[in-house]
C-alpha cells in the first residue's frame, strides 16, 4: 500500500490523539530508519527515548526470533525464566531487591503508587510541577499539565504539586498522610529540566524524616540514557521505589516496577497483576538490550558524547541570542530556543533528520545511545 492510502485508512479508522508528521517508517537499522519512499533518516528521536540500542539491533533481533519459535506467551500463573532473569539482572544494576513487569510506562507509575498506598497505608501523593508520569488515570494524576488533566476531571484524590527544586515547600506538604513523593530525576516531557544541586538529596532527607517513600519515575532516564544506568545514580541516594518502561525492552514493550524488599513485600497474591506483564518475548528482548549495552559500554559512551554534544550545542548558544539555554545529562538533552522548535525540528525533517520537540521552546535530542560523533556533528550543523 502506498503512504497516502495508508494514512487515509489510518485517519478513517483510528481515534485521532496523535498529531502524526507525514511520514511512513518501514524499516530500521542503528540510527537510520527509512520511509515508504525509500528515504533514509538519521533518528535523533529513537522512539522517544525508547530505542537505545539502535534500530533492530541483531542481539535484540536475534533473541526475539528465538524465543518466539519457543513460547511467545505464558500466563503468571507459571513460573517464566526470562522474567526472573531480568528481575535478577535489574536488581544487580540498581538498588531494587523486587521487580514487577508490565508493558508500559504509565502502568509502572501505576504499580508504583499502588504500592506506596499499600505499603505505608496512606493515600497522598505528592508530585512535581512539569511532571509526566502517564496517562492512565492514577499516573496522570500526578502528571502536572492541565491540558492532558483537565479534560478528565475528577482524577484520582490525594495528589498534589510542588515546585520542582524547591525544597522549603516540600518540607511543608509533606504530612501523616503522605504516602510517596514522586519526581523524575530529570524532568523529560517538561523540558528536561535537570533539578537544582542537592535538591535530590534533600527531597530523600525529607521522606527519611516523615516515613514517606520516594518514587523515581526513571521511564525516560533509565537504561543508560543520562550516562548511568538510572537517573538518580547522579546523586549521593538511593530511592524506595522506581518506574522503568521506554528502552528497558530495547524497542519491545515493556514496563517495570522496582522496589527494595521491604516495601515490596507491602503487595501480596491478588493486589496488583498483568496479563501480558513480564510476557517472554518482551524479557527476553529486555535482557539481549541490557547485554548488548554492556558488551558496548552504551552507559559510558551516553556520559561521553552526551557531553560531547551539549558543548557543541553550546557553541551554538554562545553566538545565537535566540538559544537560551543546553541542559541535561548524558544523552539527553534540552536545547532551549527562544520560540523556534518547530522551525528547528521543520528544518531538520527537510534535511532527513529527525527530531522532537517537547514545547516551543525546547527540543530535546534522545537519540540511540549508539549515536556517533559524526552524526551529532551533522545535527549540530543544522541547528548552528
Ligand atoms: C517520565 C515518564 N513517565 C511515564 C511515561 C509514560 O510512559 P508510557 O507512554 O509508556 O505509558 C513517560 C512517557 O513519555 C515518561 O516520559
Amino acid at each position: 500500500m502506498s503512504y497516502e492510502e495508508i494514512s487515509m485508512l489510518g485517519e478513517k479508522h483510528l481515534i485521532n490523539v496523535y498529531n502524526r508528521l507525514p511520514l511512513l517508517l518501514e524499516r530500521g537499522e542503528g540510527t537510520r530508519v527509512w520511509d515508504s519512499e525509500g528515504n533514509e533518516y538519521l533518528d535523533f528521536v529513537a522512539g522517544i527515548a525508547v530505542n537505545s540500542v539502535g534500530h533492530c539491533h541483531p542481539n535484540v533481533v536475534e533473541a526475539v526470533r528465538e524465543q518466539a519459535g519457543k513460547l511467545i506467551h505464558c500466563s503468571n500463573l507459571y513460573h517464566i525464566e526470562s522474567q526472573a532473569k531480568l528481575a535478577e539482572k535489574i536488581s544487580e544494576l540498581s538498588f531494587g531487591d523486587k521487580v514487577f513487569f508490565g508493558n508500559s510506562g504509565t502502568e509502572a507509575n501505576e504499580a508504583a503508587i499502588k504500592l506506596a498506598r499499600r505499603a505505608t497505608e496512606n493515600n497522598e501523593i505528592i508530585a512535581a510541577e512539569g511532571s509526566f508520569h502517564g496517562r492512565s488515570l492514577g499516573s496522570l494524576s500526578a502528571t502536572w499539565k492541565n491540558r492532558y488533566r483537565g479534560p478528565f476531571k475528577p482524577l484520582v484524590p490525594g495528589f498534589s504539586f510542588v515546585k520542582y527544586g524547591d525544597i522549603e515547600e516540600l518540607k511543608n506538604r509533606v504530612s501523616g498522610e503522605t504516602a510517596a513523593v514522586i519526581l523524575e530525576p530529570i524532568q523529560g516531557e517538561g523540558g528536561v529540566n535537570v533539578p537544582p544541586e542537592g535538591y535530590i538529596e534533600a527531597v530523600r532527607e525529607v521522606c527519611d524524616d516523615t516515613g514517606t517513600l520516594l518514587i523515581f519515575d526513571e521511564v525516560q532516564t533509565g537504561m543508560g540514557r543520562t550516562g548511568r544506568w538510572f537517573g538518580y545514580q547522579h546523586y549521593d541516594v538511593e530511592p524506595d521505589i522506581i518506574s522503568l518502561a521506554k528502552s528497558l525492552g530495547g524497542g519491545f514493550p515493556v514496563g517495570a516496577l522496582v522496589a527494595r524488599k521491604e516495601v515490596a513485600e507491602a503487595f501480596t497474591p491478588g493486589d496488583h497483576a498483568s496479563t501480558f506483564g513480564g510476557n517472554p518475548i518482551a524479557c527476553t528482548s529486555a535482557l539481549a538490550t541490557i547485554k548488548t549495552i554492556e558488551q558496548e559500554g552504551l552507559v559510558e559512551r551516553s556520559r561521553e558524547l552526551g557531553s560531547y554534544m551539549r558543548n557543541q550545542l553550546k557553541k551554538i548558544g554562545e553566538e545565537n541570542s535566540w538559544v537560551y539555554e543546553v541542559r541535561g545529562k548524558g544523552l539527553m538533552i534540552g536545547f532551549e530556543t527562544d520560540g523556534k522548535a518547530q522551525e528547528i525540528v521543520d528544518n531538520a525533517l527537510e534535511q532527513n533528520v529527525l527530531l522532537n520537540k517537547v514545547s516551543d521552546d525546547v527540543i530535546r535530542f534522545v537519540p540511540p545511545l549508539t549515536v556517533t560523533k559524526k552524526e551529532i556533528d551533522k545535527v549540530v550543523s543544522l541547528i548552528g
